[in-house]
């Protein structure tokens, strides 16, 4: 038996927020993200972006540049020349447009190391850096789709969808799944149930995803699904627990509904607990949720137990802190504490890692501003030649690759930026930096 492995990182990173603030954020994220990469010392990266560009996106999208450029020029990546970047940013599209971001990087030192073509059906070798940016349609590495409207809440669109892609790891094939299922939008629905309703439509769109990859004219590969959840605690319960022996007191605001609140306090008038609509505040905010007690309210993942697996979580929930700089520690008082931001695995994924001490799930900064999502991400040895054969390279794709490694510097990099245009169809500019 060969019992070498590759050491991974799997990073799931929900970079909202850091647009707000580009100029300070994007430099503050990325050196806490490159000192965790170093100190991890992976050879093969996946990074998982959700909400790219930001809540503000028409404005923002001009950063993404600037976060791709910081990563890639960086020291602690100098040696991952294999680079495969997928950005999903034309948000002009919105039956389309994910704001999602998978971003690969593969250290020098691996050699064997290919990504499926979803229309042809072939692993093609992975060499040089490419960057797909813009509307990326037409990009057949990578395969992505956006929930079908009915489920979206109340019918609106908003960016959540999911984009994967497949590897050939020297013989270990995988898929990457980056996923962003649909969040909470008052905390007094979440709490009219339990399970609430969002947590339904959640487990909803992720059983119709995992239903489609299980089901469609692909083979089944062992995968790992790390993305936005938006899984949240199960929010009555957790005000129950918190409020057991408690008053009720309803302030009403009879002018704006976003106002009314449900106070809890003690027996002395004693203010426990806040809940509005987008209000959570505890009296003992920044220490209450962060013992153990609230992982047991923390059971989307219930609903999965047959087909993913997750190593134990035995980290802090990942969201909501603060977005202010010099308040990345603190918890914001809008939402009760969740661990949204995962990375689960197929049983048959679980069965390609080495079980040994370099295993590693946690959150990433925890004593840095990350924005309101801290990432997390999971360190493990992935055993080669470990994979199922799928579709064989015929030899006609391969020698096409080849042509192309030729004609490309070792050292540049092929942006492909896709450009939607009303009269002709997608315009491709191929722009080559050296
Ligand atoms: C959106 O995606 C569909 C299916 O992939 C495609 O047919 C359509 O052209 C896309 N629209 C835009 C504006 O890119
Ligand atoms: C890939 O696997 C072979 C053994 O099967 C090994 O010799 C090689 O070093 C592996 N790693 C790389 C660099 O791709
Ligand atoms: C909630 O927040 C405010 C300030 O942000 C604070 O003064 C108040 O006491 C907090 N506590 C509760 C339980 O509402
Ligand atoms: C790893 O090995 C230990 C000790 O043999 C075992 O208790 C544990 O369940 C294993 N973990 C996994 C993920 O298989």
């Amino acid at each position: 038996m060969d019992s070498s492995t590759i050491p991974v990182l799997l990073v799931t990173a929900n970079v909202g927020s850091i647009f707000e603030d580009p100029n300070e954020m994007l430099k503050i994220w990325t050196e806490e993200f490159l000192s965790t990469v170093s100190k991890l010392d992976p050879k093969f990266i996946g990074l998982h972006c959700q909400e790219v560009g930001g809540k503000n996106y028409e404005l923002s999208m001009k950063h993404v540049g600037n976060f791709v450029k910081l990563l890639m020029s960086s020291n602690e990546l100098r040696l991952f020349d294999k680079i495969r970047i997928f950005l999903d940013e034309d948000y002009s599209s919105a039956e389309n447009f994910t704001a999602l971001g998978n971003l690969y990087f593969v250290h020098q030192s691996l050699n064997n190391i290919s990504i499926w073509d979803f229309k042809n059906c072939v692993f093609t070798p992975v060499q040089g850096q490419e960057i797909h940016s813009g509307n990326i349609e037409a990009v057949v590495t990578k395969e992505k789709a956006k929930f079908p409207q009915n489920f979206f809440p109340e019918c609106k669109w908003s960016r959540k969808g999911f984009m994967r892609t497949r590897w050939s790891l020297n013989g270990t094939i995988v898929d990457m799944i980056n996923i962003h299922l649909f969040h909470d939008a008052s905390n007094f629905i979440a709490m009219e149930s339990s399970p609430s309703v969002y947590s339904k439509n959640r487990r909803r769109a992720l059983q119709h995803t995992l239903q489609k990859f299980h089901n469609d004219q692909y083979e089944n590969a062992p995968y790992f699904i790390f993305g936005d959840f938006n899984f949240r605690t199960d929010t009555d319960g957790v005000v129950k627990k918190l409020t057991d022996g408690l008053r009720t007191i309803r302030v009403q605001n009879n002018k704006n509904n976003e106002y009314t609140k449900l106070q809890f306090m003690t027996e002395d008038s004693k203010l426990v607990l806040t809940v509005g609509k987008k209000e959570f505040n505890h009296s003992d905010h920044q220490t209450v949720f962060t013992s153990e007690w609230l992982k047991s309210f923390d059971k989307e993942c219930e609903a999965f137990e047959d087909t993913l697996w997750e190593f134990p979580v035995k980290f802090p929930p990942s969201y909501p802190f603060e977005e202010k700089i010099s308040h990345g520690t603190i918890y914001m008082q809008t939402r009760c504490p969740a661990w949204c931001d995962r990375v689960l695995l197929s049983k048959s994924a679980k069965k390609l890692i080495k079980n040994d001490t370099d295993t590693k799930y946690g959150l990433m900064g925890i004593k840095t501003c990350m924005g309101d999502h801290k990432p997390v991400y999971l360190r493990i040895n992935l055993k080669e030649k470990a994979g199922l054969h799928l579709t064989q390279h015929n030899s006609e794709s391969v020698m096409d690759v080849k042509k192309v490694e030729d004609i490309m510097d070792a050292a540049s990099v092929t942006r492909y930026i896709y450009l939607e245009n009303i009269d002709k169809p997608v315009k491709i500019y191929r722009e080559t930096a050296v």
